[in-house]
């Protein structure tokens, strides 16, 4: 039989310094407590204080001894990402782990960011390759230093695509290609930057992960839908968070694997290796969203 990997494959995480984005609700948060119990010191990165300190008080409830650290950070806004990053950089001075891991689902509306991007693709993808680059150094300098980036289901689904024709859904809005293209491009990101990690010989690894279907916040845009759908199969959130867990801290996890659930077509169940979705696979395709995305950053990453 093989091994249900859990919390108890989780060695001791003392000494190490975790960031997590969206850390005040739903995975983020069960993130931030699995890993505070077994000893990190945790930065929960938010975009609203009321929210975080509502979330630290319960993490410190749970865990009183955790260290835990709470910061604001809007990914909506590329200008919040940097002043974040230079926050971060004045106060600490390594990152074991980076989880991106925020994230907003299906809005009726198509949204802006403050950028002018479409809503999913600049706050899912962007702020976190933007937030990503300007932690790399900081990061590559750590030993056993690693980022996870969440993606979904979604990306391997039949909406997944990178519509290139219309990247910002300008012409014709649509929720579910909008979040599908936005969780493909983390996806695609996730392993195009554990690429240019082994070119450049440094030792930080990329992973991706994704919960499978866990009920959070992120389906409140859903409706009845979402509702019904949290009551048949939703997994719990202990369940949701293995494979970020695991992509956090299992030494044998390697750079550029894709961690999700075993079951029912990764919907459920506990973590292992998931396969990629093609376009991940293609190198011409990581290559166009890694040069669109600094383009539309105007970052050099
Ligand atoms: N739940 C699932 O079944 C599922 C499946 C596949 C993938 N995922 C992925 O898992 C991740 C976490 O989602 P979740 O299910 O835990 O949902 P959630 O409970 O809604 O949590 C999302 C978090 O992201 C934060 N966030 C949203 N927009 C932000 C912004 N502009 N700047 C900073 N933070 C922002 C939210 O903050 P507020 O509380 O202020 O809104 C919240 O803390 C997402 O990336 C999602 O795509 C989830």
């Amino acid at each position: 039989m093989k091994t249900k990997w859990n919390t108890k494959n989780i060695d001791s995480q003392k000494g190490r310094i975790i960031l997590i984005t969206g850390a005040n609700s739903g995975l983020g948060l069960g993130t931030a407590k699995a890993l505070a119990m077994k000893g990190a010191h945790i930065v929960l990165a938010v975009r609203n204080m009321d929210k975080g300190a509502f979330a630290t008080k319960e993490l410190l409830k749970e865990i009183p001894n955790a260290k835990v650290d709470l910061l604001k950070v809007d990914l909506s806004d590329l200008n919040s990402v940097r002043s974040f990053a230079d926050r971060f950089k004045s106060k600490y001075d390594k990152l074991d782990v980076l989880i991106n891991n925020a994230g907003v689902m299906m809005t009726e509306d198509r949204f802006q960011t403050m950028q002018g991007f479409e809503g999913h693709l600049g706050t899912n993808h962007l702020g976190h390759f933007v937030l990503t680059k300007e932690l790399i150094d900081l990061i590559g300098e750590t030993e056993n230093s690693r980022i996870v980036t969440l993606s979904s289901v979604y990306a391997k689904m039949k909406p997944a695509d990178i519509y290139w024709d219309d990247l910002q859904f300008e012409k014709k809005y649509n929720k579910e290609k909008a979040y599908a293209q936005s969780k493909l491009a983390n996806m695609m990101f996730g392993v195009m930057l554990n690429k240019k990690l082994y070119e450049s010989g440094s030792k930080t690894i990329s992973i991706l992960a994704h919960p499978g279907y866990t009920a959070t916040n992120l389906q409140r845009h859903m409706g009845l839908i979402g509702k019904v759908m949290n009551f048949l199969i939703a997994q719990k959130i202990e369940m949701g968070i293995l494979p970020v867990l695991r992509a956090a801290t299992d030494v044998n996890v390697k750079g550029g694997e894709y961690y999700g659930p075993e079951k029912m077509s990764n919907w459920r169940g506990y973590p292992v290796i998931n396969t990629l979705a093609d376009k991940a696979l293609d190198d011409n395709e990581l290559k166009k969203l890694w040069k669109i995305s600094e383009e539309l950053t105007q970052t050099n990453f």
